[in-house]
C-alpha cells in the first residue's frame, strides 16, 4: 500500500506503542479506509471491531485471521455474496485483506454485546450442545468450541456474535447466497434447520460470553 497520511500517522500510533506496528497497515484501512474507494471498515464494524449487532454487522475483534482473509476472498471472487460487503472486499488488494485480517485478529475481543442472560434459549441450546440426532444434525459445538469460541482458521467463533448476523448466514447458506465452505458441511446443517430453529439457535450463542481461541477479551 502507498503510503499517506492516515498510515503516517497510524504509524506514529504504532511507534508509540498503541498500535502494533506489524498491523499498522490494517489499522489504517479499518479506522480510515483506502485511497482508492474502500470505506473504513469501522463505520460498520465498530471503532474497536465489536461489530453492530443490531444491524447484522459481525464482530471482527479478535476472530481468527486465515478465516477472515478467506471470507474477505469469497466475497471479493463472488463466492459469498452480500451486497453491502462484496464491493467492499473487491475493492481491497490481496495484500489489503490480509494485512486488515490480520489487525482485527490481533484487537482484544470485546465482552458479550448485548450482556442478554446468558442460556436464555433452551432450545437453541439443545441445537447447540446436543443437536439433532433423529435428523443427523451434529451438535454445533462439536464444530465451533465447547463455548463456541472457534476452533483455528476453519470454525469460526459464535458466542458473542451478532444474532441477526447469525440469522441471515444460515439463510444464506439455505439459499445458495455464501459458498458451502470446508467440505459443504454448513450447507448440510444448514438445510436441516426451520427458520425456528435459526432463531433460536442463533439466540442462544448471540448471548454467551465472548471468548476467543487467543484468549484476550476486553473487561
Ligand atoms: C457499509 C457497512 C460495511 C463496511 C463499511 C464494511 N463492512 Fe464488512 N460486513 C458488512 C456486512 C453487512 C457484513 C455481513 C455480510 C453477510 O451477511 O454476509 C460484513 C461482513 C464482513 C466479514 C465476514 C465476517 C465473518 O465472520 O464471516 C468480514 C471479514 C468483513 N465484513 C470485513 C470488512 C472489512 C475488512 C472492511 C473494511 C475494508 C469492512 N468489512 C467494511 C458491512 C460492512
Ligand atoms: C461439522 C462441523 C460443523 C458443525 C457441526 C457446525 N458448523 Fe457452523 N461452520 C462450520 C464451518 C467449517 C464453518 C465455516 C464456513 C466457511 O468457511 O464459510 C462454519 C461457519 C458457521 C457460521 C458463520 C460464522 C461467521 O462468522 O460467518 C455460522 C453462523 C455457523 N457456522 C453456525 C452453526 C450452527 C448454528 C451450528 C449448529 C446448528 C453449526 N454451525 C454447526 C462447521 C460446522
Amino acid at each position: 500500500m502507498r503510503p499517506n497520511l492516515t498510515l503516517i500517522s497510524l504509524v506514529g500510533l504504532a511507534s508509540a506503542g498503541m498500535i502494533n506496528p506489524a498491523f499498522a497497515d490494517g489499522a489504517a484501512i479499518a479506522q480510515r479506509g483506502t485511497d482508492h474507494g474502500t470505506p473504513a471498515c469501522a463505520s460498520c464494524h465498530g471503532a474497536n471491531g465489536e461489530g453492530m449487532a443490531a444491524s447484522g454487522f459481525p464482530r471482527l475483534a479478535g476472530m481468527n485471521a486465515g478465516y477472515l482473509q478467506t471470507q474477505l476472498v469469497a466475497l471479493a471472487k463472488g463466492q459469498r455474496v452480500n451486497p453491502v460487503m462484496s464491493p467492499i472486499a473487491k475493492s481491497l488488494s490481496a495484500e489489503e485483506r490480509a494485512a486488515v485480517a490480520g489487525y482485527y485478529a490481533s484487537l482484544p475481543a470485546p465482552a458479550t454485546a448485548a450482556g442478554a442472560t446468558p442460556h436464555a434459549n433452551p432450545a437453541g441450546e439443545r441445537l447447540a450442545l446436543q443437536g439433532r440426532w433423529a435428523q443427523g444434525l451434529p451438535a454445533c459445538i462439536q464444530c465451533h468450541g465447547a463455548t463456541g469460541a472457534g476452533v483455528g482458521a476453519t470454525f469460526p467463533a459464535l458466542a458473542g456474535q451478532s444474532s441477526i448476523y447469525i440469522e441471515n448466514q444460515l439463510h444464506a447458506w439455505q439459499q445458495g447466497a455464501r459458498a458451502p465452505g470446508p467440505l459443504g458441511l454448513m450447507k448440510v446443517i444448514a438445510s436441516k434447520l426451520s427458520a425456528t430453529d435459526i432463531r433460536d439457535v442463533a439466540a442462544y450463542f448471540a448471548t454467551l460470553p465472548v471468548s476467543t481461541a487467543n484468549g484476550r477479551t476486553k473487561p
